[in-house]
């Protein structure tokens, strides 16, 4: 294939992706295919590529959400692998992508995940494409891929929902880290941002500190994350916010990873969860199809 010119696209996606990646595929009117998975007795992976598809000399994207992601990265290296030496160039379109936040050694011996689930996927695939991924110690993506990237966010999908379907909106980041997000939303939407103080003990226990003197009688607060896992960064906040009477408490997140109940959780303390549907979950209510539509 001369370099320079353009390459046909096809759509491959694995079942637990498979919706969003249809979506996109039907948007761009690109060709969809499903990569089946079964395991062997010994728990071996066996992967099966469909069989009538040419790939060669295509653009073959592979759209896979990187939750609970161990097995999923194997997957997609082993079909990856499969394209390429079919001729294929990969895009790995992830709308969210794993071990991001293990940047740092944060105690002696432990392993700084993302810089090998980073080589991992640059080993394996040509470009990669993900929304709004956990940059907090890492400027850019390319700190870790050696592999085109492309970073999408999802701000102005959140933005316009807040904007047609919340009033009186305050926005508030739990944490330093989630402030950039909170920030940029707060200024399309032109409303008052907060960013609250974080401390995280462990994966399970945070502390937040409150604004003193906050007054929330004519606003309807609205905590913002990348991502909500347990839930409990979200759950102090709106504790915290119920014992100066906040009436809904809204939480919006990129990333619902919502593991050990959270949803229940949150909800228990009162909080109205709402998320992007970068990971299948029954509280999406922001779609990003169309914007990785627009970025393949
Ligand atoms: C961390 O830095 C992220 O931005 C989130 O604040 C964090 O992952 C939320 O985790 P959890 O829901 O378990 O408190």
């Amino acid at each position: 294939m001369r370099a320079g010119k353009k390459r046909g696209k096809i759509i491959f996606s694995f079942s637990d992706s498979m919706d969003f990646a249809k979506k996109v595929a039907k948007l761009k009117h690109l060709p969809f295919y499903l990569i089946e998975v079964k395991k062997f007795p010994d728990g071996e992976l066996l992967i099966r590529l469909p069989h009538n598809v040419n790939a060669k000399g295509k653009e073959a994207i592979i759209a896979r959400t990187l939750k609970e992601p161990n097995e999923k990265l194997i997957e997609i290296f082993f079909a990856a692998c499969a394209l390429k030496e079919m001729g294929a160039k990969v895009t790995l379109v992830a709308p969210y992508l794993c071990y991001m936040r293990q940047d740092k050694s944060f105690h002696k011996g432990e392993i700084v995940s993302s810089k090998y689930m980073a080589k991992l996927i640059s080993n394996c695939v040509d470009k990669l494409i993900t929304i709004d991924p956990h940059l907090h110690r890492y400027k850019s993506l390319n700190d870790i891929f050696k592999i085109k990237t492309k970073r999408l966010t999802a701000i102005k999908d959140i933005a316009y929902y807040i904007k047609h379907r919340i009033k009186k909106p305050l926005i508030i980041g739990p944490d330093a880290e989630s402030y950039q997000w909170a920030k940029t939303v707060a200024k399309i939407v032109k409303c008052d941002v907060l960013m609250l103080r974080k401390k995280r003990y462990t994966s399970r226990h945070v502390r937040i500190e409150l604004h003193k003197n906050l007054n929330l009688s004519k606003v309807s607060p609205i905590i913002i994350d990348d991502i909500i896992s347990t839930g409990h960064t979200m759950i102090e906040v709106i504790k915290d916010l119920k014992k100066i009477k906040a009436k809904k408490v809204y939480c919006i997140g990129v990333h619902a990873l919502l593991v050990e109940n959270a949803l229940k959780k949150l909800n228990n303390v009162g909080g109205i969860v709402i998320t992007c549907n970068a990971i299948p979950n029954k509280t999406n209510k922001i779609d990003l199809s169309k914007l990785v539509a627009e970025n393949i």
